[in-house]
């Protein structure tokens, strides 16, 4: 039994090294770097001397073939010494035990030799491959080299590297809605006489597309002789030439003409563009504008411009009513909240007691009025968009004597709701939870931490200058009277003089006057 397990043991060892051996065709690890290429002249990047022995693929698009012939002086395949293969190729599913060369500067064909395996696999080769001796030294394959700047191939590499204009460092962005068809606000005039000939996409959420149409007057495309593409667009890849007109003040649809390219690049066009001969005179692109203050669309621009609740223009502010929150009980001696007359609108709450309509039950004379009308269900997530929510209306008859539907939108740190009249006389809508803060609750502000501005400057100084002038006035006066009492005092004769001294009666006629009589 157990003699029996170890040999079953040992048999699926052996079958699987015996297979994973005979399979590099499946078990290999790919080698990707183009720099390994025999016309890559970049030296002294790369070195084998750590290789890991095994099977490898080449998967570059350099080429996956090791040269067969001696790479002379070395300086190739990113490295100085130059590891080729002094042999030829196997053909389908044979192994074949070669001689790998290293090629040095001295012109020495192979300063090392190396042991290695090719294997021919149907479609592409596998390499068995060992470290080298020295650094740097690398084994090299493929001819081919990335397309240079600017140009392209079906594999990016040579062969066959041509110049595309799709490239993006072959064209210019032109990024200005202000050229859109729609577009009637020709102040400032875009004007195209200092363009420079070449390649250029227009990449505005105005839209991509030349009109192909006559504009309807001269008087569009933020210019005042706008230029249209009198032609059609091309397929795929393809570029047309076609002839582009601008328009004149007298409707004239080709007042001057430009031979001119458009291209289609796939996901984009693309076009070949010159100066124009007057100025104001410039290239359209797109029909669509931005949307209107307070409108949205996906990404800001026509079609589909719609109101944004969200946005401050389109919704009212009911503020600082903080009898409207579910935790105030209307009292007898006072006027309930009455939202009959309110206008219809999108209204956002601003209180101290909460800023969301309650969406719990509410009983009579809750909420500050007579019938409180609230929500019943949850407030709508961000991503929600308007939604709508069932309100009721608590009366005499039950908890939800009138009900409707109200739209909502949570605009993220606040919410729009969209609200009616109320339906009867004294209903009116809850809002926020809180206790009303009464003023005990409130903390109190010291004097003190008031500041004066330089508003309040002028007036101080004004109220401090009239007291000043105020407290002088009357100091004089005081001292006047004062003055005035003990100067009567001192000439206040006495009573049984009055006949006597009869040189000031009308003095003390008048002082007698002001005496009270006793
Ligand atoms: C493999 O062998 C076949 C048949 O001999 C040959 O046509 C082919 O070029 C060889 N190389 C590759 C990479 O398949
Ligand atoms: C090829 O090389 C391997 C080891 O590298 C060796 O086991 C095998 O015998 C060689 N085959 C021939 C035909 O020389
Ligand atoms: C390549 O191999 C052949 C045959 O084995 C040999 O005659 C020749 O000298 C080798 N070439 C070099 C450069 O080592
Ligand atoms: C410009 O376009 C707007 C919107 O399309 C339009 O309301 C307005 O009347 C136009 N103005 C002129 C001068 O055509
Ligand atoms: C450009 O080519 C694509 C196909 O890749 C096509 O879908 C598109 O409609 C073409 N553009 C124009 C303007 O014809
Ligand atoms: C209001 O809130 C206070 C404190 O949370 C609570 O004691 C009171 O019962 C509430 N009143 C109503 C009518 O909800
Ligand atoms: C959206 O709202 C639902 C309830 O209406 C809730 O369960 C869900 O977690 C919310 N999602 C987010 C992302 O807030
Ligand atoms: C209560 O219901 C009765 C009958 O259903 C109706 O006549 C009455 O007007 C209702 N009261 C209110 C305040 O709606």
């Amino acid at each position: 039994m157990f003699r029996n397990s170890v040999k079953i043991f040992c048999f699926t060892i052996f079958y699987i090294s015996t297979s994973t051996a005979a399979n590099p065709c499946r078990d290999y690890v790919e080698l990707d770097d183009w720099r390994r290429s025999v016309s890559n002249g970049d030296t002294y990047q790369l070195c084998d001397t750590f290789l890991v022995p095994g099977w490898y693929r080449v998967i570059s698009q350099a080429g996956q073939e090791m040269p067969t012939e001696c790479i002379r002086g070395g300086f190739r395949c990113g490295t100085t010494d130059t590891v080729w293969m002094n042999g030829t190729f196997p053909d389908a599913e044979e192994v074949k035990n070669v001689t790998a060369c290293a090629s040095d500067y001295n012109d020495n064909c192979c300063a090392n030799s190396y042991d290695i395996q090719v294997k021919n696999c149907s479609g592409y080769y596998v390499y068995n491959l060992v470290p080298t001796k020295s650094c740097p030294q690398a084994y090299c394959f493929g001819y081919e080299l990335p397309c240079p700047l600017g140009e392209t191939s079906p594999t990016n590499f040579t062969p066959g590297c041509k110049y595309d204009a799709c490239l993006k460092i072959n064209h210019n962005e032109i990024n200005d809605w202000r050229r859109s068809v729609a577009n009637n606000n020709t102040l400032p005039a875009i004007c195209d006489s200092f363009l420079k000939t070449g390649w250029y996409r227009p990449t505005s959420k105005a839209g991509q597309y030349m009109p192909t149409e006559c504009p309807l007057n001269a008087f569009t495309c933020g210019t005042t002789h706008p230029i249209w593409m009198n032609g059609v667009f091309p397929e795929s890849g393809e570029t047309n030439n076609v002839i582009a007109c601008s328009v004149g003040y007298t409707n004239d649809c080709c007042l001057n003409q430009y031979d001119i390219q458009v291209k289609n690049c796939s996901h984009f066009l693309l076009y070949n563009l010159k100066s124009t001969k007057n100025c104001p005179e410039a290239y359209c692109f797109g029909s669509e504008l931005p949307c209107a203050e307070g409108e949205i669309s996906e990404n800001g621009f026509s079609p589909g411009c719609k109101i944004d609740p969200c946005h401050a223009v389109n919704y009212k502010v009911i503020k600082g009513q903080e009898k409207r929150t579910s935790n105030y009980t209307l009292q007898p001696d006072e006027d309930p909240i009455d939202d009959s007359h309110l206008p219809t609108s999108f209204y956002r709450f601003d209180s101290q007691t909460g800023n969301d309509i309650v969406n719990e039950e509410q009983a009579m004379f809750q909420c500050g009025t007579k019938f409180p009308i609230y929500m019943i269900g949850s407030i709508p997530n961000v991503t929600d968009q308007t939604v709508s929510r069932r309100f009721c209306m608590s009366g005499y008859n039950g908890s939800c004597e009138h009900e409707s539907q109200i739209k909502i939108q949570n605009c993220g740190n606040f919410r729009v709701y969209f609200l009616k009249p109320s339906p009867l006389k004294d209903s009116g809508y809850c809002a926020g939870t809180l206790p009303i803060q009464t003023n005990q609750d409130k903390p109190v502000v010291p004097d003190a931490k008031k500041t004066i501005d330089d508003d309040d400057l002028p007036w101080i100084v004004t109220v401090a200058v009239l007291g000043l002038v105020c407290t002088i006035l009357t100091g004089i006066i005081l001292v006047k009277k004062l003055l005035a009492k003990t100067r009567v005092h001192e000439e206040l004769p006495p009573p049984s003089y009055s006949s006597v001294n009869v040189n000031k009666p009308p003095i003390l006629h008048d002082i007698h006057a002001s005496i009270p009589q006793k």
